[in-house]
């Protein structure tokens, strides 16, 4: 009886360390792709929640990501973007609202009103945030932020300025090279919104220099 007992116990916790040893390789392979520990951690547990048994969360990873590496992704982004904005719902961070004015003649109206929490970048708000939608119909972050591209340009309505650091050398010579850029340029992939830029209004450039594909073209 004793020895059934052992047995049993033994295959339990043979099943809880290799659930453990699945979960926490689903959860490196999220982190290699470039997410950081947290939101790898939500990635897997809303997978696993989902009802991904523990022996399937790599592959499912997998799969969802696909080749990542050349920019390809079955839905692994659009699970990240929710697990961003569940932390930082839950982390209790303030929501501000600031105004998009597109290019004219690119909308009938005179701007578009985007909300985000305090902490996220222009650039994070186009990869993951709720108003991405609207928001990658004029800004593409084609490097996801790495200071490659200058395609997240945007200028700083003048009364507004005083809100936004002035740039610093990486990130001017990006902005060197971006279209029609001016005094009031910032790349979006730096501008991390803080409760100051509350209300504050960016203007979207005439035409976008993607520096990647290193030829230019008028948006
Ligand atoms: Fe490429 Fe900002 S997203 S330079």
């Amino acid at each position: 009886m004793h020895n059934i007992i052992r047995r049993s116990l033994l295959s339990r916790m043979l099943t809880i360390n290799s659930d453990d040893h699945s979960f926490s390789n689903a959860k490196k392979l999220v982190v290699s792709i470039g997410n950081n520990p947290d939101i790898a951690e939500g990635v897997v547990c809303a997978l696993r929640d989902g009802g991904i048994p523990h022996n399937k969360l790599v592959s499912t990873i997998e799969t969802l990501a696909g080749r990542w590496e050349v920019g390809e992704d079955n839905g692994l982004q659009d699970l990240v973007a929710s697990v961003k904005q569940e932390i930082d719902k839950r982390l209790g961070k303030p929501m501000i609202s600031f105004t998009v004015v597109p290019p004219k003649g690119r909308i009938k109206d005179h701007g578009l009103l985007v909300k985000a929490y305090i902490g996220m970048s222009i650039a994070d708000i186009v990869q993951y945030g709720s108003d991405k939608q609207q928001l990658s119909d004029y800004i593409e972050c084609a490097c996801s932020g790495v200071m490659a591209c200058s395609t997240c340009h945007v200028i700083i309505d003048e009364q507004w300025m005083d809100t936004v650091d002035s740039p610093e050398e990486a990130e001017q010579d990006m902005l060197d090279l971006a279209y029609g850029a001016g005094p009031n340029s910032r790349l979006g992939c730096q501008l991390t919104l803080s409760i100051r830029h509350n209300g504050m209004i960016i203007h979207i450039p005439e035409g976008v220099n993607n520096i990647m594909d290193n030829i230019p073209f008028k948006g």
